[in-house]
């Protein structure tokens, strides 16, 4: 590997690219934009549509707080664009913040990660370089990913030189303003000391110098795997646990609460849930599943796929209790859904537990009429298709008219609410603590079931208000 330039260092007028205008792209340059007014950061995508919202008012990430960052740096030093090629031979530092979805088709199929994307920018990389560039994957890849990307960068071209470094981003969606200008910690792995140096460097303008971390390619690579596995790992053993609270008549917040003042334990991630969501988690654990059966580790690799296992069992487990305490059938029964997205205070719904919820309750052919205070509607109905897709992709047209005759989208949880036979929080979102009970269980059947799959609501409170309340990992 060729060293970097020194010159980086001290570059004032330094010049960053990033391919992937996404959830993790998007916010993550407009923040190094914000807190960096001299580096010129262009963020490109394939996408022209997303590209169009980053240049709006209506940006394509609902992201609280991220309208003011991009506000600030935009038009300043920081641009959307499709330009590609431009943004790639302007640059000194290009991130690739591409997808990395689970593979659909071929080796692998359901487990490894399609790098397919990342490919295609590293042979884009090396086709537009000259001179020298350090390329940095954001994007969550399994690990020696970067090795693979060296070859093809170094193979491809004989007028640039580049260094590879792996950077990956903390970031929770709902919060990612915050964690990006507060982080732990910023990763940094590489093999060049002066490439690392650089992007330490920018980092270091509003970041201390102890909280960024470095280390060599492969265990950065595989640090990032390892946090969201274990980060889901935890939300797994509090689902395991909230199954048992609920036979045994324990409280799974209670328990989450001793357990959390242990100071070895700590209280974050113990929150019970409908289930884990999100583009991350789930793909991530795959990954490693599949790298650890790759190195024949089975026995790891076992271990790791029963997060994903029991997070599959607890969304299954909470249509079946809807079904179950609903007299066994909600056939022909509306059921309010409040909340779409993998949690609060993001419009994504990439692998929300919502989606398998409704899913199950839709082959029980009841009429859904869901509320979510961010997702469009044709989002919400695209998920659904998607739910009953074959390994091809494709809908049978039974499907297409399930979705089309029992899904009703609303503008408010009441209208949701109105006439149903029972509500279902799948969501965590702050308004639903606050929902006037009184309003809802007029317009409701009885008895009015409540299915509150965050354990968001006081129960007592609405217990005594007349609903039937059913909360998860309390019996
Ligand atoms: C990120 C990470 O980068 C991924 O590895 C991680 O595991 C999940 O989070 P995210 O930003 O959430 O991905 O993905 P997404 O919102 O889908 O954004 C990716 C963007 O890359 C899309 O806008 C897509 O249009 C763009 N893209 C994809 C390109 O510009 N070029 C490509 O070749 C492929
Ligand atoms: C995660 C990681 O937290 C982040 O560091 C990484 O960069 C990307 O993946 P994200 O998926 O955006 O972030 O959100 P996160 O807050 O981790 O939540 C993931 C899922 O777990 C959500 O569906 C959430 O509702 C659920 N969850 C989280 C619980 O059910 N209980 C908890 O206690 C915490």
């Amino acid at each position: 590997m060729v060293l970097a330039s020194t010159e980086n260092k001290i570059k004032k007028d330094l010049k960053i690219c990033c391919i992937g205008a996404g959830y993790v792209g998007g916010p993550t340059m407009a923040m190094i934009a914000k807190q960096c007014p001299d580096i010129h950061v262009h963020v490109v995508d394939l996408n022209q549509e997303r590209i169009n919202r980053w240049n709006s008012h209506d940006l394509p990430v609902y992201e609280p707080g991220l309208d003011e960052v991009v506000r600030e740096a935009r038009g300043r030093n920081l641009r959307f664009s499709t330009q590609v090629d431009q943004a790639i031979a302007e640059s000194d530092i290009v991130f690739i913040a591409v997808n990395t979805p689970t593979k659909s088709f071929g080796v692998g199929a359901g487990r490894a990660a399609n790098l397919e994307f990342v490919e295609k920018c590293a042979r884009q990389i090396a086709a537009v370089s000259k001179g020298h560039k350090i390329i940095v994957e954001k994007s969550t890849l399994p690990v020696r990913t970067a090795e693979a990307v060296k070859r093809i960068l170094l193979n491809s071209t004989k007028e640039a030189t580049f260094d590879v470094l792996s950077n990956p981003e903390f970031l929770a969606e709902g919060t990612a303003v915050a964690d990006l200008l507060n982080p732990d910690r910023i990763l940094i792995g590489g093999e060049s000391d002066e490439a690392v140096e650089t992007l330490a460097s920018v980092y270091s303008r509003w970041v201390s110098r102890d909280r960024i971390l470095t280390t060599n390619l492969w265990s950065s690579e595989l640090s990032k795997l390892t946090a969201n596995a274990f980060l889901a790992q935890r939300v797994s053993s509090i689902n395991a646990i909230s199954a048992l609270c609920e036979a045994t008549g324990a409280d799974v917040d209670e328990v989450a609460r001793a357990i959390g003042t242990d100071s070895r334990i700590g209280p974050k991630f113990l929150k019970s849930s409908v289930g884990f969501g999100g583009s991350c988690f789930q793909k991530d654990i795959l990954n490693l599943v599949y790298l650890c059966e790759h190195f024949g580790l089975k026995e790891v690799a076992h271990y790791w796929e029963q997060v994903v296992v029991m997070n599959d069992y607890q969304k299954r487990r909470f249509s079946e209790r809807i079904v179950r305490t609903m007299f066994n059938t909600v056939s022909d029964k509306k059921i309010a859904v409040l909340g779409f997205a993998f949690k609060k205070d993001t419009n994504d719904t990439r692998e929300s537990a919502a989606i398998h919820v409704c899913r199950s309750l839709l082959d029980e052919r009841a009429k859904l009429r869901i509320y979510d205070p961010r997702v469009p509607e044709e989002q919400i109905r695209a998920e659904l298709l998607a739910s009953f897709a074959d390994p091809m992709g494709s809908v049978s047209e039974k499907h297409k008219q399930l979705v089309a005759s029992n899904v009703t989208v609303l503008p408010s949880a009441y209208e949701a609410a109105n006439q149903s036979h029972g509500i279902a929080i799948l969501t965590e979102w702050d308004e639903f603590k606050t929902l006037d009970r009184t309003r809802l269980l007029e317009s409701m059947l009885r008895p009015a079931f409540v299915f509150d799959g965050r354990s968001v609501l006081n129960r007592e409170d609405w217990r005594n208000d007349g609903f039937e309340v059913h909360t998860i990992g309390k019996s």
